[in-house]
């Protein structure tokens, strides 16, 4: 070791030496700060986006006052008209060194409006804040070794701190922060929108086209998206169990777009009609008619609220990003004959996230970890407000984001009355003030809005990020006559079969360290090829009990295909609240397993033979490759 102590000259090195690898050393937990958090979650995360952003400036600006201080001795111009130069030039690259550091989570990166091509316009945007977020980041760094100077580690020439740059700088970094909000928030407020309540399709033929179509979304120019029949969501289908019902889906999306099948999410259906994601496809200029009985156990399937969206091998994220999904309603007798509230007051609500970019077009870049939007939409509509009367209402609701989890609660507190999950109704009412759906999950509610005539009521995401916070707000009229009302008993639950210990799987959760993120079950990446329940698949008629076991450090949210399951315990250091449990106490479809948890759940396979797949509803991980099939069989060999 050099001892500084007795040099003035390099103990000066010495602390700009320590000040830049002390500012690299912040920008770098910055970044990990960054990439940890949710994006879009916090200032925290912003602060983290400055300071990952520092990465390239700091470099840049240490070159611009080294190449501006050469270019003003060679050419006689002033020195800080030099450094500017060099500085304005580097904002090139900058751009595209951010990009490159930013890579495939460009698309969560909470930038909102901005399309992501590097641009003399994007590295000023995002180099200056950084810039002067790395140069707060060494003054602190400075103050710091001037501090340990202080203490007598280091004796340097001029200890003082420069106080004026501190200011400086400080301000510099408070005032990139409003920059760091995104630019989109300010285009429009909040529940300026009216819901939209897709259009029904109620015959047994329908026709549905997969078209790409403008939509209109934001203020100004339309999105361009994938859609069923030109909207998004699609229409609604609704229908009575136990009627057949065939629905033809043309492909006339652009080339790009390839193949495409259409998964009824919730349905048993038989396996030809399921919506497999590497056989049956619909390939552009193609169609297929899909054809669903709506039966179980020779009687009519349940009611129930389910959904339709694309599910092809690999891209089902980017297809359902782009728009291809769209609910179902199911109705049978026993649903019909509770006096809930109907018609008008039965209304269906689709929630997804979505980011757009400065063209109101959508962005969509693939990221193992899951893509994240930065807008709230419900039914299509960003933030709607929902005219309401005094009186009773039934809201179905759906989480269809490809990753982001949602927990649903009026802002004043007021009760929701959960009615049904995935599998249709409850056996009993289950009173909830907060209600957390992760993607695909369903859960309907009775929402008692009576007296509350000029009163709004803003429903809100309370956790995750604040972007999404704000999702509808429901505006209440006068009072009408409601006859409806939730009875005590909804439908009795038939209690879980008995199943043996030789029909019991256990599916682990898993992830793929080696090489990029893949998600697996079992250790393994799907495969169309692969039955992964064989030798021993299920049996016609016979029941499972299946556990995921997640040893992955992030949720996932098991869906299997063709039958609903009880839920017969979860095991986990977070318990889940009595609320929740009680309400996941209807059939369901779509799991949330969190890390360290177990979850064990209980079906038995009717009615249809064949291959069903079933994976994480994270769309992401679905794609790459947290999918697995089984087989339901006759017999076993
Ligand atoms: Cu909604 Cu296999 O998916
Ligand atoms: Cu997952």
């Amino acid at each position: 070791m050099i001892d500084h102590r007795d040099d003035p000259a390099r103990s000066t090195h010495a602390v700009r030496g320590l000040s830049i690898a002390l500012a690299l050393i912040v920008a770098g937990i910055g970044r990990l700060l960054h990439a940890a958090s949710d994006p879009a979650a916090s200032v925290f995360s912003h602060l983290g986006h400055v300071m990952a952003d520092a990465i390239p400036a700091l470099p840049l600006g240490l070159t611009a006052v080294l190449g501006g201080r050469w270019l003003s001795r060679r050419t006689g111009v002033s020195r800080p008209a030099a450094i500017a130069f060099v500085l304005a030039a580097g904002f090139v690259p900058a751009g595209a060194v951010h990009e490159a550091l930013a890579g495939a989570s460009v698309a969560v990166h909470g930038h909102g409006a901005a399309a992501h091509r590097w641009s003399l316009a994007h590295g000023v945007r995002d180099a200056v804040p950084a810039f002067f977020a790395a140069f707060a980041a060494a003054t602190l760094a400075s103050f710091g070794s001037a501090f340990a100077a202080a203490a007598g580690r280091l004796r340097v020439a001029s200890a003082r701190v420069p106080r004026a740059r501190i200011a400086l700088a400080l301000a510099a970094l408070a005032a990139t922060l409003p920059g760091r909000m995104p630019v989109a928030a300010a285009s429009a407020l909040p529940f300026s929108n009216p819901l939209v309540i897709p259009q029904e399709r109620t015959g047994d033929d329908i026709a549905i086209e997969m078209r790409e179509a403008e939509v209109q979304i934001l203020p100004g120019a339309p999105t361009k998206m994938w859609t069923y029949d030109g909207t998004f969501p699609g229409p609604t289908i609704r229908r009575p169990s136990g009627v057949t019902t065939r629905v033809t889906f043309t492909n006339s999306l652009p080339e790009e777009a390839g193949s495409m099948t259409v998964h009824h999410h919730g349905n048993h259906s038989a396996s030809t009609e399921d919506g497999q994601p590497a056989s049956h496809l619909i390939p552009v200029g193609g169609s297929r008619t899909y054809t669903y009985d709506f039966v179980e156990n020779d009687a009519p399937e349940r009611a129930a609220m389910q959904w339709y969206h694309d599910h092809r091998m690999d891209v089902t994220g980017r297809n359902v990003w782009n728009g291809l999904a769209g609910m179902v309603i199911l109705d049978d007798e026993v649903d019909a004959d509770l006096p809930l509230p109907e018609g008008a007051f039965d209304v269906p609500l689709m929630f997804v996230d979505r980011s757009f970019d400065a063209n109101n077009q959508l962005s969509y870049r693939f990221n193992a970890n899951g893509v994240r939007g930065t807008k709230m939409l419900v039914n299509g509509v960003v933030q709607p407000r929902f005219d309401v009367a005094g009186a009773k209402y039934r809201l179905r609701l759906l989480n269809a984001s490809n990753i982001s989890e949602f927990t649903f609660a009026f802002a004043d507190g007021t009760e929701m009355l959960q009615i049904a999950t995935e599998g249709g109704l409850l056996p009993a009412p289950v009173p909830r003030t907060r209600i957390k759906l992760a993607p695909a999950e369903r859960a309907e509610v009775v929402v008692d809005f009576t007296g509350m005539n000029g009163r709004s009521l803003v429903l809100q995401n309370v956790e995750g990020s604040p972007l999404l916070r704000q999702v509808m707000r429901f505006d209440v009229g006068p009072n009408v006559p409601d006859a409806s009302r939730v009875p005590e008993v909804l439908r009795p639950l038939e209690p879980a079969p008995e199943v043996s210990i030789e029909n019991t799987r256990v599916w682990a959760l898993t992830q793929s360290l080696a090489g990029d993120l893949v998600w697996t079950i079992n250790g393994l990446e799907y495969d169309a090829e692969r039955i992964d329940t064989a030798p021993l698949n299920p049996v016609l008629g016979s029941a499972e009990r299946w556990i995921f076991v997640n040893t992955t450090p992030v949720n996932h949210v098991m869906h299997i295909h063709d039958v609903d399951w009880w839920l017969i315990r979860r095991t986990s250091p977070d318990p889940y609240p009595a609320d929740a449990l009680l309400a996941e106490q209807g059939l369901k479809e779509s799991f949330l397993v969190r890390p360290n948890e177990v979850v064990e759940i209980v079906s038995r396979f009717t009615d249809h033979l064949g291959t069903y797949v079933f994976h994480c509803h994270v769309l992401e991980h679905e794609d790459r490759a947290m999918m697995a099939q089984f087989e339901v069989v006759l017999s076993r060999p």
